[in-house]
């Protein structure tokens, strides 16, 4: 299983639209065994998976109390299906707040690479893991990042957007020092054609030395009709342009994890 998270520490960036079209993607039309994990307590991809319940659920029992971190919970025990036969969920909910809290006050050494073992239980199961992050670096998200080998961050026009991918570059140096193999590459979303926003790719691309998917993410009114009904975009609008793009991004992601 390759594990992969989407995280930007910007919010509204288009970081669960990126999880759950990657996801559907790979998982509906290339027939891959997809595992999407919800690490967000906003539970946006578990709304748009159908897989949201107010009770505490999924993420936070596996981080609190999967049998790792001597609990009683397996992982399979705590994966639902989706509507979708190539997709699975690990879904979340507010509950993430509390688990946050709970692993930062761990005595336990495990505390930051829990979901990495309790993945393991499933890693002969699905091709790949696509993790939809919260905006903050806390203990969930660490957990993800240390289970990750890659993070596509999306950026898009703006200065505080740069800025924050450039401290989220200096904060994936100090987790290499835990996980080695972990790689960032972004993701432009968003993106309409003025001057402004072709300079700004343009930098991306050649200054700003985070490498980068080619194909940029055109903005559309489809993706937030998609996310208003609760959707994955590439179900919702089969042929439009985000969907469009997403498609390549898969491409060159399967180019570069399936050499
Ligand atoms: N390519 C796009 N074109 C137009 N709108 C988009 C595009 N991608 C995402 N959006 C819209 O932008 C809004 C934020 O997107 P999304 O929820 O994916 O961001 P996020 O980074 O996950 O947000 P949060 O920080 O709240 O988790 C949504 O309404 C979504 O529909
Ligand atoms: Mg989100």
């Amino acid at each position: 299983m390759r594990t992969i998270a989407v995280m930007s520490p910007k919010g509204g960036i288009g970081k669960t639209t990126t999880a759950d079209s990657i996801a559907y993607i790979l998982g509906e039309e290339h027939e891959k065994k997809v595992l999407i994990l919800d690490g967000d307590p906003q539970g946006d991809t578990s709304k748009t998976f159908g897989c949201y319940e107010t009770e505490e659920t999924g993420m936070s029992r596996l981080l609190e109390y999967h049998v790792c971190a001597g609990g009683e919970w397996h992982t399979p025990e705590l994966i639902w299906p989706t509507k979708y036969p190539h997709i699975d969920m690990l879904p979340a909910n507010g509950y993430l707040v509390r688990t946050d809290l709970n692993l930062m006050i761990s005595q336990e050494e495990n505390q930051i690479t829990r979901l990495k073992k309790a993945l393991a239980e499933v890693s002969e199961k699905y091709d790949y893991c696509i993790c939809d992050c919260g905006r903050l670096f806390d203990m969930v998200v660490i957990n993800i990042l240390i289970a990750s080998e890659l993070i596509i961050a999306p950026v898009k026009v703006g200065g505080y957007e740069n800025e924050a991918i450039n401290s989220l570059c200096e904060q994936v140096t100090d987790l290499q020092e835990i996980n080695p193999e972990l790689k960032i590459k972004g993701i432009l979303t968003m993106r309409q054609k003025n001057k402004t926003s072709l300079e700004f790719e343009e930098y991306l691309k050649t200054v700003s030395g985070l490498e980068m998917f080619e194909t940029p993410i055109r903005r559309s009114i489809m993706a937030e009709k998609a996310t208003i009904a609760m959707t994955a975009l590439p179900a919702f609008s089969k042929s439009g342009i985000v969907t469009q793009d997403y498609r390549s991004v898969v491409q060159e992601l399967l180019e570069e994890m399936e050499v």
